[in-house]
């Protein structure tokens, strides 16, 4: 498995032969390092409507002809747009043949536009399970107990978890969120983005480690084989 960070909550993961792209927010990104237009893939998942998350998916799901995994609600906003979807709701499973997608609960928002807001359903994390192994992408969220149960029915390979507080959990809690999931891996993001989630990523690493995970800093490009 080959996990690309995209800067903020973006990934690109290529296993089993696929690409699978998560929170493409790639225009107007300040730390991006990569084009819309030189994305690939074939699935796109995406936790919510914020615009840090949808961002660039509806132009990259066009230059692909990729499918968006998200809830029902995203899903019909992203279809009106002639994009193709695979709508879903929380706590659904769905197995594709090469990989399985179940969205777990995030405690966030998930509306769409500054103007007459549009809600977009529910927002979202994936369990992605793909060539043996399993990622869980949370999304944006703030600490849940139930991220112990997630990640006993489904034991998480790679952990994708913000730190940046603000709009989500912290270090402090996200310190907690590995205690409780366990993971053999953690990527953390959505933080140094903007100021408002900066933090001492090198801190979290350090008291992540001792949690028994192992614990990658990845800046925007880079990319990293699990
Ligand atoms: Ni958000
Ligand atoms: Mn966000």
């Amino acid at each position: 498995m080959n996990i690309t960070f995209l800067g903020h909550a973006g990934f690109l993961v290529e296993a089993n032969g696929l690409k699978f792209l998560f929170d493409p927010f790639l225009t107007g990104n300040p730390v991006a390092v990569n084009q819309p237009e030189e994305i690939s893939t074939d699935y796109i998942l995406v936790s919510h409507g914020h615009d840090d998350h949808l961002g660039d998916t509806v132009a990259i799901a066009k230059n692909n002809e990729a499918t968006a995994i998200g809830v029902f609600e995203l899903c019909n906003f992203l279809a009106r747009q002639k994009v193709k979807t695979h709508p879903m709701h929380i706590g659904g499973r769905y197995n594709f043949g090469k990989f399985s997608v179940k969205l777990t609960p995030a405690w966030h928002g998930s509306s769409y536009g500054d103007g007459p807001v549009e809600y977009l359903g529910n927002p979202c994390g994936f369990l992605l399970t793909v060539g043996g192994k399993t990622l869980y992408h949370t999304g944006d969220t703030g600490l849940f107990y139930d991220m112990k149960l997630i990640a006993e029915l489904d034991p998480v390979d790679l952990l994708l978890l913000p730190i940046g507080g603000n709009f989500t959990m912290d270090v402090k809690d996200a310190l907690k969120a590995v205690e409780l999931i366990k993971p053999r891996h953690v990527i953390p993001m959505h933080y140094n983005t903007w100021p408002v989630i900066s933090v001492d990523a090198g801190d979290f690493k350090e008291k992540a480690s001792k949690l028994g995970a192992e614990i990658h800093l990845l800046n925007p490009g880079e990319m990293i084989v699990l």
